[in-house]
């Protein structure tokens, strides 16, 4: 792992997203792969600014979302896909048909499953995918198990993350089940970039780095991975010697 501890979440937005826009730049139809919650707010503040600014287009990029609740409706205010809309996709020229989002109401989880590793293939894989981190170690919403998962799958959220994101639902109950990514899955992107910010993180981040690879963490599991960069602010590095 390439570990990158900066100051501010500023700086590791323009070094994230400096990584984002180069690698668009050189592959104008890469697979991007995106996730939600409020670490990749500031990146995804740059991302706009440089397509504002002219330093790139996602034109031709095609996209996909690690995850979506469960039981609750694609254009709800709570929705994963709205926070894409508002905070990436509808400040930017990517096209609607490249974006790519797991459809958390479907009754066949089964044929979801196939239809989003088929669309992923057909984009010639990830090959950036970024991700956050649970404070109990989970990526996506792969959360602590007896075993890594594969493809994409139904979960129960664990009471951490439940507690996390309650925040977001103050006026409905939080839905307490969501599709995700496989842990498979993400290890097939070729590039991974995981953003942790803020004391909250730091003993998630202390075992996804120095702890084993184990289910119990889900995030150890970067540790296999040939090509992943983690940016860090003070706090989420603060239980690193
Ligand atoms: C959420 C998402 C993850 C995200 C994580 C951290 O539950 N499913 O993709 O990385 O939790 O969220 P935050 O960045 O808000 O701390």
């Amino acid at each position: 792992m390439d570990l990158r501890i900066r100051m501010t979440e500023a700086e590791i937005a323009q070094e994230a997203g400096d990584i984002f826009c180069r690698c668009v730049t050189q592959k104008p139809n890469a697979a991007l792969g995106l996730a939600t919650g409020a670490t990749p707010l500031a990146l995804y503040a740059y991302l706009q600014q440089e397509y504002q600014r002219g330093i790139v287009s996602f034109r031709e990029v095609q996209t996909f979302n690690l995850d979506e609740y469960c039981d609750l409706p694609k254009y709800h205010r709570n929705s994963y896909f709205t926070y894409m809309s508002e905070n990436l996709f509808s400040q930017i020229d990517v096209q609607d048909h490249n974006i790519h989002f797991l459809d958390g109401n479907t009754t066949d989880v089964a044929a979801e499953a196939n239809a989003y590793a088929q669309a992923i293939v057909d984009a010639g894989g990830i090959d950036i995918q970024l991700l956050g981190i649970g404070r109990n170690g989970h990526i996506g919403f792969n959360e602590p198990a007896d075993h890594f998962t594969d493809g994409v799958f139904r979960t129960k959220l664990s009471e951490s993350t439940l507690e996390a994101n309650r925040i977001y639902f103050s006026d409905i109950a939080m839905p307490r089940y969501a599709l995700t990514m496989g842990i498979k899955d993400i290890l097939q992107a070729r590039q991974i970039i995981l953003i942790a910010t803020g004391e909250k993180k730091a003993e998630a981040v202390r075992a996804m780095v120095k702890g084993p690879v184990t289910p119990q963490c889900p995030a150890s599991v970067l540790q296999q991975h040939a090509d992943v960069i983690v940016f860090l602010d003070e706090a989420a590095a603060s239980l690193l010697s």
